[in-house]
């Protein structure tokens, strides 16, 4: 491979379904390799909750996309500021993620957000993760990664994720909740849920999260061996 392919910064891209673990894979990856990273999926949930607070309807495309264009966030010391404000546990609320998949449909929302991520892209390189990272924002990402795993260890993450914060939860309720947002990113007709053709497909489901992290790493030590 070309070095010369990837003029700016190289790209790792971490795609797959909500609660794969590829926000907790994607930022450790990154602190191995001393590289940045991007979690889209917290921009998508940052329009969602502007746009609640600002009372605009869901499918007000117009409106959303104009919040996607403008919006005042910063990434800070492992939090999150919209306008100023700390809005971390916000945006990881299940009402959220509902929210922002809903947003997520919309092109015009879509378009708004491509180069606010592409803008995270500077040396010595990248980890995004999300949906369409390998597929449409860095299609040409030097290591592509779709990172699955099944509903049920899916939810079961989830589950213990809210319990140990003291959030009050149901494993089949957020089964039921995983599979319709899977779906409904998986259907979009817009940079649907899918593999890149060229993304590596990462089973989690029996791994831990050092392993998953090893092994993206591992593929990231043989590629950068063919492109030096
Ligand atoms: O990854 P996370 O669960 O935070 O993403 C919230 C929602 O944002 C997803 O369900 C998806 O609909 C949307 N999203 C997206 N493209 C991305 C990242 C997130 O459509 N690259």
């Amino acid at each position: 491979m070309d070095i010369n392919r990837h003029p700016a910064a190289p790209v790792i891209a971490i795609d797959g379904p909500s609660a794969s673990g590829k926000g907790t894979v994607a930022s450790r990856v990154a602190a191995e390799l001393g590289f940045h990273s991007l979690e889209s999926g917290a921009l998508y949930r940052l329009v969602a909750l502007a746009a609640q607070r600002r009372k605009i309807a869901e499918d007000d495309e117009s409106q959303l996309a104009q919040i996607a264009a403008t919006l005042d966030v910063c990434f800070q010391g492992g939090d999150v500021y919209l306008e100023n404000q700390q809005v971390g546990s916000f945006l990881r609320e299940e009402e959220c993620g509902r929210r922002a998949s809903s947003i997520a449909k919309l092109p015009d929302v879509r378009a708004a957000l491509l180069e606010r991520q592409r803008g995270f892209r500077i040396p010595p390189g990248l980890v995004a993760d999300g949906r369409d990272m390998g597929t449409v924002v860095f299609p040409d990402a030097v290591l592509k990664v779709f990172l699955t795993a099944s509903v049920a260890a899916r939810a079961q993450r989830r589950y213990k994720q809210l319990k140990e914060k003291g959030f009050d939860a149901s494993l089949a309720a957020l089964s039921r909740d995983l599979e319709a947002r899977d779906a409904q990113d998986a259907n979009r007709s817009v940079a649907p849920l899918k593999p890149a053709h060229d993304a590596k497909e990462l089973d989690s489901t029996d791994l831990s999260i050092e392993e998953v992290v090893a092994r993206i790493v591992a593929w990231w030590r043989e590629r950068e061996v063919t492109i030096n």
